[in-house]
């Protein structure tokens, strides 16, 4: 084994905790110093894995600029962005689906069927416009960065595409959803230059992760 440690971006928020799991049980030392200081870099010289704390939508280029060899990021997040990265396993945690949603009064007399025009705050542009031209429906989307089921309540769209998970903001925020646009979990990804450079390193851990992934669902 060389000393050359691999690289791993995790992902802030709520796949954080899995991820940091993960990789304990795989043999990881010290990833508590992630969780529970400002640290945004650690180094197991142990295990020979360097850790990376990112925003998650920031671990598909670090992957695929190989500032990491290989990180954790959400389904929704990779193809919203298509990045030229290599997934090579559903870790089968952070499930949440990708939805349309509306206030509730819209509900009522409201079908999404009829639709020619929507108006659509998002974090997810991409796939949002490929969601309603497939459709046929003419969508203008406003690009936000967080807290998106506000923008209904602010008067700024009248429809948004979200992550819901337990549904709890959707409905604090008077929003019920119209539809469902794909289901998401975190993968792990790896950069393809890495891939081939460190084969042997990388290989193994994919299969001790794929293991243990194995192991959880059983
Ligand atoms: C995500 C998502 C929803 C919320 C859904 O936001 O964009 O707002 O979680 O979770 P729930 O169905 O369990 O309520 P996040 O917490 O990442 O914050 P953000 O608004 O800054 O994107």
């Amino acid at each position: 084994m060389t000393n050359e440690l691999i690289t791993v971006a995790l992902p802030k928020g709520r796949m954080l905790e899995d991820s940091l799991r993960l990789f304990t049980v795989i043999g990881a030392n010290g990833l508590e110093n992630l969780r529970e200081s400002r640290r945004l870099i650690w180094e197991d010289t142990t295990s020979g894995l360097r850790f990376l704390l990112l925003r998650g939508v920031d671990v598909p280029t670090y992957v695929e600029h190989g500032a990491a060899d290989m990180g954790i990021a959400g389904k929704d997040v990779l193809i919203e962005q298509g990045k030229d990265v290599y997934e090579p396993l559903d870790l089968g945690f952070g499930f949440c689906r990708l939805v349309v949603a509306e206030p509730i009064e819209l509900q009522g007399n409201d079908d999404p069927r009829a639709w020619s025009y929507v108006r659509i705050a998002t974090k997810y542009p991409n796939i949002t416009e490929r969601h309603f031209s497939r459709k046929g429906i003419q969508v203008e989307v406003v690009k936000l960065y967080g807290s998106i089921e506000l923008a209904p309540m602010a008067g700024l769209s009248e429809r948004i595409v979200d992550l819901v998970s337990s549904g709890k903001t959707l409905a604090e925020n008077g929003l019920v959803e119209v539809e469902e646009i794909m289901k998401a979990t975190a993968r792990l990804i790896v950069n393809r230059a890495s891939l081939k450079t460190k084969y042997r390193r990388i290989k193994g851990l994919i299969d001790r992760l794929a293991e243990e992934v194995r192991a959880l669902r059983s």
